[in-house]
């Protein structure tokens, strides 16, 4: 597997190969929550749950604490008002925004170029097949192709739109990092270290697993919110990653 090029922008750090998902309701819970994660990360992932609750104010307080925040409000939209949402949530200086790789190519294009202008944009991730969609709920939306051929056709798409990387489960983490070449953030979600729940999650792997696949950043959720000691399970992540990209 070839070792993805974009470490400038993620740093040797293993700390920095990983996003907790802050699945959380309000801001309240979030800061209990990072409170208790100590310095064992980098990365938090702020989705819609909690950016509608709580909003900028949050981002900027999770900023403070020194986090590199991953916005995950999956665009999806017609090309201007994505382009004008990326310029409103630029300004809070998120480092990752992900938009709907199925808003097609305009779309992309729009967001991508907004972003160019900005003097602070984040990197575009584009979202591929959403996990929860299988064969069949594609088929029901007019989609013939299976799961993996369209999350590869719409990688394809959002790099040729000049989108910086795709999300993406651990299964086709491996064949989008070849076929997307190095320099393309693949961020994975699934992440489950041995032992843990699975979960809702259907396409799982270890920390381990999915970095030697080609994965940028990991998403990691409950196996570290709902630990006992979450700053413990993030830390034995951080051990894994390491170790992952020693091989
Ligand atoms: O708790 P868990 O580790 O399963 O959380 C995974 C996170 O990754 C959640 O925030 C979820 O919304 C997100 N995600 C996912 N699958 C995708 C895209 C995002 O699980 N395809």
């Amino acid at each position: 597997m070839k070792t993805p090029t974009n470490n400038a922008f993620f740093s040797a750090d293993p700390r920095d190969r990983f996003a907790v998902a802050l699945d959380v309701p309000d801001a309240k819970a979030a800061l209990g929550l990072v409170d208790r994660l100590e310095d064992s990360c980098r990365w938090l992932k702020v989705g819609m749950e909690l950016y509608y609750a709580a909003g900028n104010s949050l981002v900027e307080s999770l900023q403070k604490r020194d986090f590199r925040i991953f916005l995950d409000l999956k665009l999806h939209d017609i090309p201007n008002t994505v382009a004008g949402a990326v310029r409103s949530v630029a300004g809070l200086g998120a480092e990752l925004l992900t938009v709907h790789g199925g808003g097609g190519g305009a779309m992309l294009r729009a967001a991508a170029e907004a972003a160019e202008q900005l003097p602070q944009a984040p990197r575009l991730i584009a979202v591929t097949v959403l996990t929860s969609m299988d064969r069949g709920e594609l088929t029901s939306v007019g989609v013939s192709a299976s799961p993996a051929e369209q999350a590869l056709r719409l990688a394809h798409l959002a790099k040729n739109c000049g989108i910086d990387g795709m999300v993406c489960s651990p299964e086709e983490a491996a064949s989008l990092r070849s076929e997307i070449g190095p320099e393309a953030i693949l961020v994975v979600p699934g992440i489950r270290p041995a032992g843990s729940a699975v979960d809702d999650q259907r396409r799982v792997a270890s920390p381990g697993e999915a970095i030697s696949r080609g994965a940028s950043l990991l998403v990691v959720g409950r196996p570290i919110t709902r630990a006992e000691d979450p700053a413990k399970a993030a830390r034995a992540i951080v051990d894994e990653i390491a170790a992952a990209r020693t091989v």
